[in-house]
């Protein structure tokens, strides 16, 4: 049920959730993580995200993961030559860690949030399964009442982030933006204050 609201999704281009620019938290934040030059970077639930394209001009190796081929078709036609993303189409729920290969970082913009409360913790161990010790993870999560919508993309308070990631890694927080201009149609359905939050988390 889950993949089929996502392919509908796609099918009908109800994508309010893609931006026409790579998240601010790359620039503001992605150095903190503090990786070796061209380290392998891992983006699930990556959409056709231009966040992908950011960090491989950062000089990684990005590896994206996408359910929807309608996504990762529309991103090859967008970045004909882009090299040093690789985007496949997959659940990232079947992911194997050797399918995935080593990776030294995650970027986590959309796609917890993109969860509902059922499937985060089978997320997180996945994760958890797909990564090393020592792991770093650049997360995005997104702050607003739920009274006033139905996600997704859900709110997943600090809370929530300590619950799901606090027995495994070290978590700083490292800043906030207001989002509600980037989501209209999320103002439109109710929304009045809309914050995002980033994380560093690392793998104990
Ligand atoms: C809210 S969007 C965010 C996309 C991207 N991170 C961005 O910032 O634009 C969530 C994406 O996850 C994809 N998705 C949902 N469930 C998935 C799964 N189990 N495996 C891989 N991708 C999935 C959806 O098709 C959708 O493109």
């Amino acid at each position: 049920m889950e993949a089929a609201f996502w392919h509908e999704r796609w099918a009908k281009h109800e994508i309010g959730f893609h931006m026409p620019r790579a998240h601010a938290a790359l620039k503001d934040h992605w150095s903190t993580l503090a990786l070796a030059p061209g380290a392998r970077v891992f983006v699930p639930l990556a959409g056709k995200s231009l966040d992908l394209v950011a960090l491989a001009a950062l000089g990684h190796e990005v590896v994206g993961v996408e359910l929807s081929a309608v996504a990762v078709r529309e991103f090859h036609e967008e970045h004909p030559q882009l090299r040093g993303v690789d985007l496949r189409c997959a659940d990232f729920f079947a992911l194997q860690p050797e399918s995935l290969g080593p990776i030294a970082a995650i970027f986590d913009r959309a796609s917890l949030v993109a969860l509902p409360p059922a499937m985060r913790r089978d997320y997180v161990k996945k994760m958890i399964e797909l990564s090393a010790p020592r792991t770093v993870t650049l997360l995005v999560s997104m702050e607003y009442d739920q009274r006033e919508m139905r996600g997704p993309p859900h709110a997943v308070l600090p809370e929530e982030i300590h619950a799901l990631y606090g027995a495994t890694h070290e978590i700083v927080e490292l800043g906030t933006y207001g989002a509600l201009d980037d989501f209209p149609r999320m103002a439109a359905r109710g929304v009045t204050t809309l914050g995002e939050r980033v994380y560093r988390l690392r793998r104990r």
